[in-house]
């Protein structure tokens, strides 16, 4: 058994964000709550939006949304906005104010706090609309269920996961990722080739996950260093966020495997970006999966490398080089000594990572103590 869930009004392509103005006027909103971070709203963005806002509708900006927010930084916008008291709520911003925003779209009208969904996140349902701009491509958070924060004292990041809080409608316009710096759309573009690559090659893999997360690699994999080495390719751009958005499909009906589950507590203890740390993982990660996964690289290689060779072996080795020449291309580290990790820590990362029982479970290949002390020392 296997089911797919995504948002059921998206519009994509170059200037689709006009068509905020029909969805305002369709579901006769009075105020809107436009939730970014300081760094986006430092852009032409948020005018952007507040452009295509009719203007008999009230709308009220909040920037002061902080990248990858701990549950009381959550709390604490959540609190600063109910008293605006908005019917509909936009997220312009990359996966920390999407994942806000959906929190808040169960929350605003609530007497419960983040800190009750962390212990159960079923405890209520959204209560009002929200629409996703993403403006990363990304973590497709836009297209999942899931926000994820960080938890201070136990120095991890945790996943809450409610059906309900997939957005009612997302809007993918490349024309959002034209002043990305490069160090941003290299994180997470390969945080959505992570998604991609994890989903195909999981336990939970399946003919839904397959058909988005396959396409989705095609795009990454033919695009990326397009998108990051020139920012006029509007087209690009356009298939990245469509990747993104395909990966974060593929996650509600498969799901992240080690590389996520060892990446969070190196989130939550050193505050290392997502996709930097996702990046860092993917190829030692992948290498220590290949004898499991070899079939499903192969079946990539040949969706969507095109090259000539025959060997399942030979294909899945190339398409794990092709994943190191990307990050390679992308300039992102190749250690964890930049971020202050030291051999002593291993430990530590190596107990939480395996509390990480949810997506642990769906890697391909078993991943016990010893495997993960070979794999973050790897990367020290
Ligand atoms: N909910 C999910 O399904 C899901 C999936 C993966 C990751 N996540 C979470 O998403 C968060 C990471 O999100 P992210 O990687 O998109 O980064 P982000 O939202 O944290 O943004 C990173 C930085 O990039 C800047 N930025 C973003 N878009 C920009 C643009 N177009 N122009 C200029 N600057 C821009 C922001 O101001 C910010 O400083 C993490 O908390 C991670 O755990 C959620
Ligand atoms: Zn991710």
């Amino acid at each position: 058994m296997y089911d797919l869930i995504m948002p059921r009004n998206i519009f994509s392509g170059e200037n689709s964000i006009q068509s905020l103005k029909e969805v305002i006027i369709k579901e006769k909103i009075f105020r809107v709550l436009i939730l970014t971070d300081s760094g986006i709203a430092s852009t032409d963005l948020p005018d952007l939006v507040l452009e295509n806002i009719p203007p008999d509708t009230d709308s009220v900006v909040m920037s002061n949304i902080v990248p990858e927010p701990s549950y009381e930084q959550v709390q604490k916008i959540i609190d600063d906005c109910r008293a605006y008291n908005p019917d509909f709520i936009i997220a312009l911003g990359g996966g920390s104010v999407i994942d806000t925003a959906k929190l808040a779209s169960l929350l605003i009208r609530s007497p419960l706090k983040v800190k009750n969904l962390l212990s159960d996140p079923l405890l209520l349902s959204k209560s009002i609309k929200m629409l996703a701009i993403p403006t990363t491509a990304g973590t497709g958070a836009e297209a999942t269920p899931n926000a994820i924060v960080a938890v201070p004292e136990e120095r991890m990041k945790v996943g809450i996961v409610n059906r309900t809080m997939i957005p009612d409608y997302v809007i993918l316009d490349p024309v959002v990722l034209s002043n990305i710096p490069k160090s941003v759309a290299a994180a997470t573009g390969i945080d959505a080739l992570c998604h991609a690559i994890e989903c195909f090659t999981g336990n939970k893999a399946n003919r839904f996950s397959d058909f988005f997360a396959l396409e989705s690699l095609s795009l990454i994999l033919n695009n990326i260093e397009k998108c990051l080495n020139d920012h006029t390719d509007i087209v690009a751009r356009e298939k990245m966020l469509l990747a993104s958005f395909y990966a974060g499909v593929a996650i509600t009906s498969s799901g992240t495997t080690a590389v996520h589950a060892l990446s969070y507590p190196l989130g939550g203890r050193y505050h290392i970006a997502h996709g930097i740390s996702n990046a860092i993982l993917l190829v030692p990660v992948m290498k220590f999966n290949e004898d499991a996964i070899r079939d499903r690289l192969a079946i990539v290689y040949d969706k969507c490398i095109f090259g000539g060779l025959s060997a399942p072996e030979e294909k899945s080795q190339a398409v794990i080089a092709r994943l190191e020449e990307i990050t390679d291309n992308a300039g992102i580290p190749k250690n964890l000594e930049d971020f202050g990790v030291v051999k002593d820590d291993i430990d530590d990362l190596v107990d939480s990572a395996m509390k990480v029982t949810r997506l642990l479970s769906n890697n391909a290949k078993p991943v016990g103590p010893a495997d993960a002390v070979s794999i973050y020392s790897e990367i020290l």
